[in-house]
């Protein structure tokens, strides 16, 4: 975390405090000494960390904004869902194809434990492999366009193990500065020298390599297909450019631009006319296009080789539960079989960030790919922003700090191929009308939003 952010995150918690003292003299603020006798040292609620959750929780009393996170959805989350027995129109599903609960791949899924049971129970490499996973790396291999992949049973931790044993301290990782959390995590697993450059800057990633490149045994850049959090894309092209001068791999997460990008929804590589070959290690995840769990690496032959003998979250964690990776290679077959869906998703992304222009509203630098935030500026806001528009009708769930620096707290709309114009219309409306009320609003909320 940069101290930029830190420093952030300690003003909003020092206004968050500010206004509780004024407004509620009976709340107390709560302790942050050190533990003094007794138990204490052994209550995780003393610890500053929690302290901070304990301000959130007590703003949201107080001002009766609901908790947005870990709402608790009834049934499936589609393009609608139902929380609390209500039904709401869902802007907050990675589901990008709409292929979760699709009747092939619950077909496959149940197929696969009738066959092999819920769990292969331990690694691969010990307790063996089943059709389910040979299967599905060579899906994940055909549609990434590479000799073959690998499945791990997570993505995020596909990210950390991975970069974590193929880089170590004599090495050089460049990366985008809004890069998703498991690749910093396996960035600082492998204690390579790690430098981010400001999103998208191929000049800032061509400083970082001329001026570091030389002291370094091998060199990373790594990218997101689809930025997660902006909905925006790198120029693939150029970064091949550079990882060939200077000598490095690249690697591309395609967590969000699978089913998002390329008018099959093969991703970056197709969206942009690249060939696949040209980048040495692409990571994607099973979990939302693919409607799964887990992740892989697509490369070439040899990388694959080495990772299942040599990645600790292959070779020392559990093989993919059977129907998951059947589920996940059935999912492949009908995004393959059925490319409308990557068309709606397309149209239904680009007239969400129109719409969302044409009023005013401020989507940094999407491009209605799939991914397309409406940035607020700050947190309580954002938070408030999601509370009401879940009492009008609409799930759409914050992104607010630690997630992104304080001033570019957000609300993230993910749409699918699912969504209907209606739906897109009538929440952008919302948007555009219960914003500038938050915005000149509420004392309390204005106090700690510090406006
Ligand atoms: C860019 C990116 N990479 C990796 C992951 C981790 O994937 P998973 O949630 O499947 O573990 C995510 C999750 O949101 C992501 O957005």
């Amino acid at each position: 975390m940069t101290p930029q952010r830190s420093n952030a995150a300690q003003e909003t918690v020092d206004r968050v405090r500010q206004a509780l003292g004024q407004s509620t003299a009976s709340q107390g603020r709560p302790g942050s000494g050190p533990a003094t006798g007794g138990r204490r040292e052994f209550d995780f609620t003393t610890l500053p960390e929690y302290e901070i959750l304990k301000i959130w929780k007590a703003v949201g009393d107080i001002t009766r904004i609901g908790n947005p996170f870990y709402r608790l959805h009834d049934g499936r989350a589609g393009n609608t869902t139902s929380i609390d027995g209500r039904t709401v129109t869902n802007f907050s599903s990675y589901d990008y194809l709409g292929l979760n609960g699709h009747p092939d791949i619950a077909a496959a899924a149940k197929d696969a434990i009738d066959r092999f049971g819920t769990s292969v129970s331990a690694s691969r490499l010990s307790a063996g492999e089943r059709q389910v996973h040979r299967d599905l790396e060579a899906a994940l291999a055909r549609l990434s366009g590479t000799e073959d992949a690998i499945a791990f049973v997570s993505g995020h931790g596909t990210n950390v193990s991975v970069i974590g044993e193929l880089l170590g301290p004599e090495d050089l990782i460049v990366a985008d500065a809004v890069i998703h959390n498991s690749i910093v995590e396996g960035a600082k697993l492998s204690g390579a020298k790690r430098i981010l450059c400001p999103h998208n800057d191929l000049d800032a990633f061509e400083r970082a390599l001329r001026l570091n490149r030389a002291r370094y045994r091998r060199a990373l850049i790594v990218v997101e297909g689809l930025y997660g959090m902006d909905g925006d894309v790198p120029d693939l092209a150029g970064l091949i450019k550079l990882k060939r001068r200077y000598n490095a791999w690249l690697m591309v997460d395609e967590a969000h631009a699978t089913g998002a990008l390329g008018h099959t929804g093969r991703g970056v590589a197709e969206e942009q006319g690249v060939d696949p070959a040209e980048v040495e290690i692409w990571m994607g995840t099973l979990s939302k296009t693919l409607a799964a769990a887990g992740g892989y690496i697509a490369g070439s032959r040899a990388l694959i080789e080495l990772l299942k003998y040599t990645s600790p979250g292959f070779v020392f964690s559990v093989g993919l539960s059977p129907p998951v990776a059947a589920a996940a290679t059935a999912a492949i077959d009908v995004m393959m079989r059925e490319p409308w869906r990557a068309a709606a998703l397309r149209r239904n992304g680009r007239a969400l960030l129109e719409k969302a222009k044409a009023r005013g509203l401020d989507t940094g630098l999407s491009i209605g790919a799939s991914v397309v935030p409406v940035i607020v500026g700050n947190s309580p806001q954002t938070v408030v922003l999601s509370e009401r528009l879940l009492e009008r009708g609409f799930n759409v769930v914050p992104a607010v700090f630690p997630g992104v620096a304080e001033n570019q707290a957000r609300l993230r709309f993910f749409a699918t191929s699912e969504h209907t114009p209606e739906q897109i219309d009538t929440v952008i409306e919302a948007v555009a009308e219960e914003l500038p009320k938050i915005r000149s609003g509420s004392s309390f909320v204005s106090t700690i939003a510090g406006r």
